[in-house]
């Protein structure tokens, strides 16, 4: 999709035409239809209107003093979708009526908008909107938002394809392959990474004790991209790439696990963040590391009971096998202390808890250094990716006590998400940290499991906020 600024529009496409309810239009064919009732701009009403020289695509925006971001993005997706059907490829607009940021919002709404997933299918879904122009009298600042703007996109969307293919394809193997094809792509980024038999001379005995139980290898990938200062203390990004997620012994129930191939959100959001920066030529150090793990089930899974070792020497005894996402963390995190890191930022789809306080559209923020997660907090805003700041209480980590091991990896059924949080917090001690639960986020559950490329928006944000 091309998309470009200009000027003046473009009469011979199709223009899109953003209206607030009880708005008039300088269009008669379109007022007209507001006069008739056919039109009432209500949210997400789209209508064709044609006349003999032009095509516009009245686009209903409801009550002026009600839109919100979820709003604006319902309206553009029911615009792609007419444009889809009536397979109009050039489009033109003036989106200044979004508000704030109109360009970005626009932009970043219709990329996602535009997200097929049909890899996996015979018939693909041919259409393709070829050229889009936006209206603007500050061409090239808004040339430069429309190139931030697509590339956050489309590496939600390259987050999203990793998420909806299942773990018979997108396997431990397939995502370090991805990892591998991010290098080549780059000149500034390179790739380390560490075999299960790196990791247990490191001594990493959580990490490799949950990829025990499955056929595939497990790995911790280091995506290193140093396009800043060489001195710059890098940030270093975790993400929890469980490729599958049974639950291990202690089995998830049916309806549970179907969504579980989208365990790896984590790290699909890591790639999706490195492919933003990449393409966007920040001038940053960034560690992409994620953890590359099937938690599944054989007679050498791993068991409730076990005590393990943990690279950091702490002992864990598991009280849950389904509490993995925290065990393959946990040495990752210790791993790379090696990077002296500026900040480290963990993204996890860690809790069914956090479905359950926060649901799917905000992701759990919690942090041990305050001005990290106040800038977390700005970045959620000024990206629409919400994320809520919740508690590591300290109180709690009585829960997580063992009497045989240094602790457990469970904290019992109260705060569920809190207790998470504070498992990883003891081994995040030598380092600004935060840490993101996407559980909700990353699958919007809201509506249905689907994959939402989030947190990427918020992460590339926080990162260009770095830059100063
Ligand atoms: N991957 C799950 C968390 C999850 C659940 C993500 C639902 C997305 C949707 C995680 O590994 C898990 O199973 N956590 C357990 C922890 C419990 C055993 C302490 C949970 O949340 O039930
Ligand atoms: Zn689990
Ligand atoms: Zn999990």
């Amino acid at each position: 999709m091309k998309i470009s600024a200009v000027k003046q529009l473009n009469n011979s496409s199709a223009q899109i035409i953003f209206l607030f309810e009880g708005e008039k239009s300088n269009i008669t064919s379109i007022q007209k239809s507001l006069d008739n009732g056919f039109f009432k701009a209500k949210l997400s009403e789209v209508l064709p209107v044609t006349t003999d020289a032009h095509c516009y695509i009245a686009a209903g925006l409801g009550k002026q003093d009600k839109l919100t971001i979820t709003g604006i993005r319902k309206t553009i997706n029911a615009v792609f979708n007419q444009l889809k059907s009536l397979n109009i490829t050039k489009v033109a607009v003036n989106a200044e009526k979004l508000g704030e940021n109109a360009t970005r919002v626009f932009v970043e709404a219709l990329v996602n908008a535009a997200y097929k997933f049909d890899q996996l299918k015979e018939e693909k879904q041919t259409y393709v909107l070829e050229h889009v122009e936006i209206q603007s009298n500050h061409v090239e600042e808004a040339q430069k938002q429309i190139h931030l703007a697509q590339c956050i996109a489309q590496g939600q969307n390259y987050a999203k394809d990793l998420k909806n293919l299942p773990a018979n394809i997108c396997d431990t193997d397939y995502m370090l392959n991805e990892a591998k094809k991010l290098a080549q792509q780059n000149d500034k980024l390179n790739l380390h990474y560490l075999t299960e038999d790196d990791m247990h001379k490191l001594g990493m005995g959580c990490i490799t004790a949950v990829g025990r139980g499955s056929s595939m290898p497990s790995y911790i990938a280091c995506m290193e991209y140093f396009g800043g200062q060489k001195d710059q203390k890098p940030l270093v990004l975790v993400g929890k790439g469980m490729v599958y997620d049974t639950g291990g012994l202690c089995l998830k129930p049916w309806q549970g696990m179907g969504t579980m191939k989208m365990d790896m959100g984590g790290a699909a959001a890591v790639y999706g963040v490195m492919k933003a920066i990449t393409d966007l030529k920040l001038p940053v150090n960034v560690i992409g590391a994620v953890a590359l793990v099937e938690n599944s089930i054989d007679g050498k899974s791993y068991r409730p009971g076990d005590v393990l070792k943990s690279m950091q020497g702490l002992s864990v005894e598991i009280g849950n096998t389904d509490a993995e996402g925290r065990l393959a963390l946990c040495d990752t995190l210790t791993y790379i202390e090696k990077y002296n890191p500026e900040v480290v930022i963990d993204i996890a789809t860690l809790t069914g808890a956090m479905v359950v306080s926060l649901g799917g559209g905000i992701s759990g923020l919690f942090g041990n250094d305050d001005a990290l997660v106040e800038s977390l907090k700005t970045a959620a805003q000024k990206a629409n990716d919400p994320a809520w700041h919740l508690p590591l209480f300290q109180d709690y980590h009585e829960m997580l006590k063992s009497e045989i091991a240094d602790m457990n990896n469970i904290g019992g059924s109260a705060a569920g998400s809190i207790t998470a949080a504070l498992f990883l917090s003891r081994f995040t001690e030598k380092y600004r940290w935060a840490h993101l639960d996407t559980a909700g986020s990353a699958m919007g559950t809201f509506e249905k499991a689907n994959a939402t490329g989030r947190p990427v928006p918020l992460l590339v944000q926080y990162i260009l906020d770095q830059i100063k």
